[in-house]
């Protein structure tokens, strides 16, 4: 028998974060001495509230399918989230809730997309945008962001992406991969833009919101951002954007599968009809377990975030003292994405050549056992994605021996 797969399968490359993680995950089991910087999860346990939570359900016997839309009670306190914390009204029928934030922008792409459609992906860019894209049969189209903007999308290179064919712009604010914040400015420059044309919406994927390091009070300095929410920054386009949300990164849940979007109801009616053919649903107590986290007052979450900007801040001196890195600091996210270009090119002890970021990852891999994500993965070459969601020991021992490694290279 052969087996032959779509052919759209043959156009979407496997998701590079989840192959560097698992790979790590791999080579430990078998034995080897891994530090891996590749995660893109909070090593936090979930908060015990929200076990609880989801262990009352179970008790309560809320272990049976749920509107494909989710259950009334979280579209409710994620409508109740949206106007409290996002200057977001919206009903709790224009809300879906999905298997993860990332089942919410594949179904809002599918359901919106025809072929010949444009999708604006800010490159740097999360792995799974131009793909999703592709998979719902758009075309993904990438625009270069610069270092020296902070790796920000700027309006004039908006307008020039924009086509009669643009459906999308997706903007990610807080970053993944690079820790940059949109402040309320920038957003309102990138508005103006959009509301010039007319069939263009924005897919505003803030699911980092809370994970930003902004010193109260505006003391100045690098970190005088602070996190605002698209619609909070351009009202007027409330009907043209999908926020996209959940409760993976800052309530330490990835492992749950909740996230949501809300936006303009038809969308969210096909988002469900897609929803109700092919998952069904998102799993019914964890849906539970994300009312009680949404109604929270995040009391938990202060002790977190100061441990990432802990970790952040060391990251970002360390990287910087390791031969051939370079970086900025990043505002928000758990993510530094230093430069290597210095690298590239060099050679090993053994005389092989770094041809790329991919290359030197795999040095890094193979001579240090240190596991981070190419840039290339998310559009931007030559950097490393080092993720600092894991112990400052590690930080610490994973830098040592970075700097060991790359100072072999000649
Ligand atoms: C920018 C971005 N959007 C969405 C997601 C997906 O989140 P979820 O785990 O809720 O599906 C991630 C996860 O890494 C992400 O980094």
């Amino acid at each position: 028998m052969t087996s032959s797969l779509s052919q759209v399968l043959s156009r979407v490359r496997p998701s590079a974060t989840i192959a560097a993680s698992t790979r790590a995950g791999e080579l430990r089991r078998e034995g080897h001495d891994i530090v891996s910087l590749s995660a893109g999860e909070p090593d936090f346990d979930t908060p015990d509230f929200i076990v609880a939570a989801a262990m009352k359900a179970l008790g309560e016997g809320k272990t049976r399918y749920a509107p494909a839309g989710g259950i009334p009670e979280l579209r409710e306190a994620i409508a109740r989230k949206l106007k409290r914390d996002n200057a977001t009204d919206l009903p709790p029928s224009c809300v879906a809730v999905t298997c993860g934030a990332k089942q919410a922008i594949y179904n809002a792409l599918v359901a919106s997309l025809n072929p010949g459609d444009e999708v604006i992906v800010p490159a740097p860019y999360w792995v799974s945008y131009p793909d999703m894209a592709t998979l719902a049969g758009g075309t993904p189209v990438i625009v270069e962001t610069k270092e020296e903007d902070g790796f920000l999308l700027t309006p004039e290179a908006l307008e020039e992406a924009l086509s009669a064919n643009t459906r999308w712009l997706v903007l990610n604010s807080p970053s993944n991969p690079t820790g940059a914040v949109y402040g309320k400015e920038a957003l309102q420059a990138l508005g103006e833009v959009i509301a010039r044309h007319k069939r263009a919406g924005v897919i505003s994927d803030e699911i980092y919101e809370h994970l930003v390091y902004s010193n109260a009070g505006g003391a100045g300095g690098a970190d005088d951002v602070s996190f605002v929410s698209f619609v909070e920054a351009c009202p007027q386009l409330l009907e043209r954007t999908l926020v996209v949300n959940g409760v993976s990164k800052a309530f330490a849940m990835t492992g749950w599968r909740i996230g949501y979007a809300a936006g303009e109801a038809t969308l969210i009616k096909g988002m469900n009809v897609l929803q109700s053919q092919s998952a069904s649903s998102a799993t019914t107590f964890c849906q539970w377990a994300a009312v009680a986290a949404l109604d929270s007052d995040m009391a938990f979450f202060a002790p977190m975030l100061k441990a990432f900007r802990e970790r952040r801040d060391f990251t970002v001196q360390a990287l910087n003292a390791v031969p051939g890195l370079s970086c900025a600091v990043p505002q928000g996210a758990f993510y530094v994405f230093p430069s290597c270009a210095e690298l590239v090119g060099l050679k090993t002890e053994q005389g092989k050549r770094i041809e790329d970021d991919q290359a030197l990852c795999l040095y890094a891999l193979e001579q240090a056992g240190v596991a981070m994500v190419h840039g290339a993965a998310f559009g931007a070459s030559p950097y490393l994605r080092c993720s600092y969601a894991c112990k400052m020991e590690q930080l610490e021992e994973a830098t040592t021996r970075l700097t060991k490694a790359f100072a072999m290279l000649s």
